[in-house]
């Protein structure tokens, strides 16, 4: 059942002042970390944290490897919010629940988002432990109807036929190369295209070659929602894969990928992508 209107006007109002009668903090940047990737919020200064299960109507995360907590701070003054952990449409959540951290975001008066995920690679030429700007997007289960927009439009958000070409800002995806080439990173810097698929089961090879000639880069279960609900309601965005693992396009090919690799190739990573965060949030702010 299409369950995309779950969540009211009044209930993304309720959550965000249930948040700010409790912090001081107003964040103007939002991170989401993906699987392995809580980490990135250890940049934070002046934490106040909240587990999810404690804020009310916050969908709460099932995976290992999703810490579960929103954390306010600043990261070298400027004031942002960190997700440690995110649902997902293959845990049974509707996209509306997915995509209500976004638009509580949103009435927070936060501008930017950086969206980080696991990912598998497609692109022949992506190495295991390569951080993917995401350039552009495909949301396969958009195609299919699955998609968070879906339902009656609310005009205090955005439009009812948003333009995605430009959802990923330009200015953004440079100032990521930069701050990657600065940190010495640019040997496992790449830029390329996302696809979105529900999961919970990782590709057939017969899937990853589709993708593969659909001129995808990378694919994994998450980001595609909550950047298109972000861009709806006019939000900057940022997204990273970090690439976790090669999917098999071949059938000659023994290797197996498991969710046990993914974190320990975000584990790996994770030191190096919170410099880049870092560094990002301080220099999106002199911009
Ligand atoms: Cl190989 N596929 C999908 N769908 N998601 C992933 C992944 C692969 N690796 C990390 N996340």
């Amino acid at each position: 059942e299409n369950n995309n209107n779950c969540c009211s006007f009044e209930d993304y109002k309720l959550t965000t002042d249930w948040l700010l009668n409790r912090t001081n903090l107003r964040p103007k940047v939002a991170v989401i970390c993906g699987s392995g990737l809580g980490l990135l919020a250890d940049a934070v200064s002046n934490k106040v944290s909240f587990r999810y299960q404690d804020i009310p109507n916050f969908p709460v995360s099932t995976v290992p490897g999703h810490e579960g907590c929103l954390v306010f701070g600043t990261v070298d003054e400027t004031p942002c919010v960190f997700m440690q952990g995110r649902v997902h449409l293959y845990e049974g959540y509707s996209l509306c629940q997915v995509t209500f951290p976004i638009r509580m975001f949103k009435l927070m008066g936060v501008e930017s988002v950086i969206v980080t995920n696991a990912a598998g690679g497609i692109c022949p030429d992506f190495k295991v432990g390569d951080i993917m700007v995401i350039k552009d997007h495909i949301n396969l289960p958009g195609f299919a109807g699955e998609h968070p927009l879906c339902g009656p439009n609310d005009e205090r958000f955005g439009i009812r036929f948003p333009c995605m070409s430009d959802a990923y800002s330009k200015q953004m995806r440079r100032l990521a190369v930069d701050v990657g080439t600065d940190l010495g990173c640019s040997n496992f810097i790449r830029e390329g295209v996302y696809c979105m698929v529900s999961g919970p089961n990782f590709e057939t090879i017969a899937e990853a070659r589709m993708l593969l000639v659909l001129g995808c880069d990378a694919v994994g279960m998450s980001t595609v929602p909550e950047v298109t609900v972000a861009k709806h309601c006019g939000l900057r965005v940022l997204g990273l894969s970090l690439i976790t693992n090669k999917v098999s396009v071949d059938y000659s090919r023994e290797e197996k990928v498991n969710y046990e690799e993914v974190l320990q190739i975000s584990k790996m990573r994770a030191e190096v992508l919170q410099k880049i965060v870092t560094q990002l949030i301080s220099r999106l702010q002199q911009q």
